[in-house]
């Protein structure tokens, strides 16, 4: 995996000089390669950039500016991606939980695209939102590959009808008045392998000759920034051809993991019966190496004396709080600053005030100068919700 580009890293020296850390810093010229290589890759292809993985309005914003959609999943995302500017049509709420209170909203607000989750979800949607357009996401119960809590193609995850009960679903979704578009399938996060890919394609084609037609195809997102797309693609693009269909697609890691960074000081050693680096970052910035065991590969911002191993620990008290292990770096002074990698995606977005700790500054990189997209929160705000009246 390649290290940080150059030209983001000297400007990260000059963040440093301006900016507390921690703080995420986002290069803008890199979300823009991805999705041209995702265009290059995919040239007829609906893009819905998954806006879970990055949902800052200054990034959201500027996908809207080259044509790319979003696909929420949560009421709270599709105001978001309202007020970021994109029209109903071009914001695709999925999930498996729609509530009634949910759909009155979505009634008031503008209803998206729907994707549809189960059985039950079907006739909900059709009860309070009659006429809208929906994708019946299909769990094409595959043995995918990745972490058990990304792997959403599985038949035990949550997601989606299982492929025999997708004629069920479709009678209620039609019979209760929705216009069916397509269906989707999701097949997990981080995936690598092109197989599992290939053995999704196979689910959707059986299940488009059985139950179509249909006007989309929904692929979902999931590609890992190791998965070669430039091979894979030609073959949704030759199912899409095949049937007839509009392909779309969701990816969110592929278009911002590799953009983002964590930007950390670290503020001593410890030994203990490992080597410890202690760093002012932790599981409240960046959750998914405590909640995947993802890993992140770290790049000193520093010089620095003779290589040491050590495990990057975070402020937090909890023994978890571990942001990556056995790294070999230079021994830091006090002060010194790491980039964690491949931090644009599910990172911000996954951070919490766990411990009354303030969600961090995010800047991006324009290739000019930095913009703040959103200021380090303040203490104070973490105490509004708890304000008496009296
Ligand atoms: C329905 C759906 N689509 C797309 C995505 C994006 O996945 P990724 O970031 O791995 O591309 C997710 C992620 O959880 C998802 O649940």
């Amino acid at each position: 995996m390649s290290g940080l580009n150059p030209h983001f890293k000297a400007a990260l020296q000059s963040a440093l000089e301006r900016y507390e850390t921690p703080f995420y810093a986002y290069d803008l010229a890199s979300i823009q390669a991805r999705v041209g290589a995702l265009r290059a890759a995919f040239p007829k292809a609906e893009v819905f950039f998954a806006m879970k993985a990055n949902p800052r309005l200054g990034i959201l914003r500027r996908l809207l500016g080259w044509g790319v959609f979003l696909e929420a999943v949560s009421v709270g995302e599709v105001r978001r991606a309202y007020a970021a500017g994109f029209k109903r049509t071009e914001v695709l709420l999925n999930g498996p939980v729609k509530t009634p209170a949910a759909l009155a909203e979505l009634k008031e607000l503008g209803v998206p695209l729907l994707g549809l989750d189960s059985l039950a979800d079907a006739e909900r949607v059709a009860r309070h939102l009659p006429g809208s357009h929906v994708l019946l996401r299909v769990n094409p119960d595959l043995p995918v590959v990745t972490h058990d809590h990304l792997a959403t193609g599985r038949g035990e995850s949550k997601f989606g009808v299982l492929p025999q009960d997708v004629g069920q679903a479709l009678e209620i979704a039609r019979a209760g008045g929705l216009d069916v578009l397509g269906l989707h399938v999701h097949l997990g996060s981080a995936l690598e392998h092109p197989e599992d890919f290939r053995a999704g394609y196979a689910v959707m084609e059986r299940l488009y000759q059985e139950y179509g037609p249909f006007e989309v195809l929904n692929l979902g997102g999931g590609f890992g920034l190791g998965l070669d797309l430039a091979a894979l693609a030609p073959e949704a693009l030759g199912l899409a051809e095949r049937l007839g269909v509009e392909l779309w697609l969701e990816p969110g890691r592929y278009l911002v993991a590799e953009a983002g960074v964590l930007v950390t000081r670290t503020w001593g050693t410890k030994q203990t019966r490992r080597n410890f680096l202690l760093v002012d970052a932790g599981m409240s910035h960046l959750l998914r190496p405590m909640l995947y065991g993802a890993e992140h590969p770290v790049e000193p911002l520093y010089a620095g004396g003779a290589p040491q191993t050590f495990d990057l620990a975070g402020p937090a008290c909890e023994s978890g709080d571990i942001l990556a292990r056995g790294l070999t770096l230079p021994t830091p002074q006090e002060g010194d600053a790491l980039a964690i990698l491949q931090a644009g995606a599910y990172g911000s977005s996954m951070s919490s005030n766990y411990l009354d700790t303030p969600r961090p500054l995010e800047l991006l990189w324009t290739g000019e100068e930095w913009e703040v997209l959103r200021q380090r929160q303040s203490w104070e705000s973490l105490l509004l919700e708890e304000q008496s009246e009296g």
